[in-house]
């Protein structure tokens, strides 16, 4: 496992110091093991030499060395002989947090439970598996019926397409992690928004790219001169976007900024990646612009993982046919194809799609509109965005405080993804990430939980800290 260097650990934990009365030791202690804990620093990553961060930090060289020392008692790191400390869970076996016994309540996915329709269509594909058993089974681009299916859909929705544009993949994260070992090489340049969805960070950078951010704000957007500026500058090889109900903010981009920044790609040889896996949970949004093909070249990433469950793991990549023979070819160096039942089930969905959608419109109207009354009560000091679509609410907690209060909200029983998990950088310790799929009455414990650690941050040890957050 590759070493983290002083300077990116210092930049991970950027702001430790502030708003808290903890000891700076314990602060910084605390601050590392939610990195840890969420995945930021992965397991077996060696950390810095305590003198080379305390210097990043401009802290005492004890104060470095009393954090490590506690997160060593505590489990959260290894002595390497010979090469420092590396990063581990403690050992009792981490809880999985999808396992109601864990007791927690798990606010960090933004994803509903599934749709009522889900068991009927699944005994409707048992039936039809029949005609495809005589076949060997490993199929690295979809069935045709699928495939149809998933055209017509971008038809019925403005975009003609023809089934030979699309590939299916197991989940919009295998397309991400797919599209960008086919399409990154090593040093390659990959704009994207900040925030935005840490896998896709991941799997970007695990293709070896560089990562160049454009800023998106719940008030304002996009930064567009600093897109525009970003393509010109840098031609980034790909850029990983979310023009529709953007992950975590929200917010969709005008079919203006969507034809220029196209139009600019193509000048710069840029690929333009269209995550588009929220783009079709419309709540109350006044234009619903096209999928972004429409606007100009781009391959689009759609998934039922949103809108039909997390645990159907089909999603799709529409692009040109020799786009889609590439990445066909390049596939079975990672998986030997999408499941043939489960293609079945979101063959049978895509039938009854646009009732489906109608329900989870309804379900997320009900959801954003009881969590913003909740929130907006509990704590009046925050802002708590109205967005259109999606499942998320990007919440400013008007200090830079996102962290402790995640790390607090543990002690109280509740999962949360703090803001920085959403950015490059260690930026928006301001923002926590508020997902609103979940039942009124999760969401009152929700809340509850929330002020109680609000009230108490930063305060009194962790409980059960093996527990993993995995944030969607
Ligand atoms: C923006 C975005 N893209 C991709 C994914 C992954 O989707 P899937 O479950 O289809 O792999 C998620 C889900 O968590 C997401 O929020």
């Amino acid at each position: 496992m590759s070493p983290l260097s002083a300077r990116t650990l210092a930049s991970l934990v950027r702001g430790w110091r502030e708003a808290t009365s903890a000891p700076a030791y314990a602060a910084l202690a605390d601050r590392i093991r939610l990195l840890i804990l969420d995945g930021r620093v992965p397991l077996g990553t060696r950390i810095p030499a305590e003198r080379d961060l305390a210097a990043q930090l401009g802290v005492s060289r004890t104060t470095v060395s009393a954090a490590y020392a506690e997160l060593r008692d505590a489990g959260f790191l290894d002595s390497v002989r010979g090469s420092g400390s590396a990063a581990r869970l403690p050992a009792r076996a981490p809880v999985s947090i999808d396992n109601p016994q864990s007791g927690y309540l798990d606010f960090s996915k933004a994803a509903l439970s599934a749709t009522p329709a889900l068991a009927d269509a699944a005994r409707a594909a048992a039936a039809e598996l029949p005609a495809y058993l005589g076949d060997r089974g490993f199929d690295p681009i979809g069935l045709p019926v699928l495939r149809q299916a998933v055209a017509d859909r971008y038809a019925a929705r403005g975009l003609p397409t023809s089934p030979d544009q699309i590939m299916i993949t197991i989940g919009a994260q295998h397309a991400i992690a797919l599209l960008a070992r086919t399409m990154l090489g090593r040093g390659d340049s990959a704009l994207v928004e900040s925030p935005s969805y840490p896998h896709a960070f991941e799997a970007l950078r695990l293709a070896g790219a560089r990562l160049i951010p454009v800023s998106v704000t719940t008030e304002d957007g996009w930064d567009e001169a600093g897109l525009e500026q970003a393509i010109r500058r840098t031609s980034p090889a790909m850029g990983y976007v979310m023009p529709d109900f953007h992950n975590p903010t929200g917010r969709t981009m005008s079919p203006e900024l969507r034809e220029r920044m196209l139009g600019l790609a193509a000048a710069q040889g840029t690929t333009i990646v269209s995550d588009e896996t929220m783009a079709e949970l419309t709540i109350d949004r006044p234009d619903n612009p096209l999928p972004l093909a429409a606007y100009g070249p781009a391959v689009l990433i759609g998934s039922v993982g949103k809108t039909v469950w997390g645990g159907v793991r089909i999603g799709w990549i529409r692009a040109e046919r020799q786009v889609i023979q590439r990445l066909t070819r390049a596939r079975s160096a990672g998986d030997l194809g999408t499941p043939i039942l489960e293609q079945l089930v979101v063959t049978n969905l895509l039938e009854q799609y646009d009732a489906i959608l109608d329900l989870r419109r309804r379900q997320l109207r009900a959801g954003r509109d009881y969590l913003e009354v909740a929130l907006r009560s509990a704590f009046p000091e925050w802002r708590v965005p109205r967005p259109d679509g999606g499942i998320t609410s990007w919440v400013n907690l008007g200090e830079p405080v996102s962290s402790q209060l995640t790390l607090a909200a543990r002690n109280e029983g509740l999962l949360l993804a703090a803001g920085p998990r959403f950015g490059i950088d260690g930026a928006f310790e301001r923002f926590l990430r508020i997902p609103f799929g979940n039942s009124p009455d999760e969401m009152d414990r929700a809340v509850g939980a929330l002020g109680r650690a609000w009230a108490a941050l930063s305060h009194g040890p962790l409980a059960d800290e093996n527990v993993l957050a995995e944030v969607v």
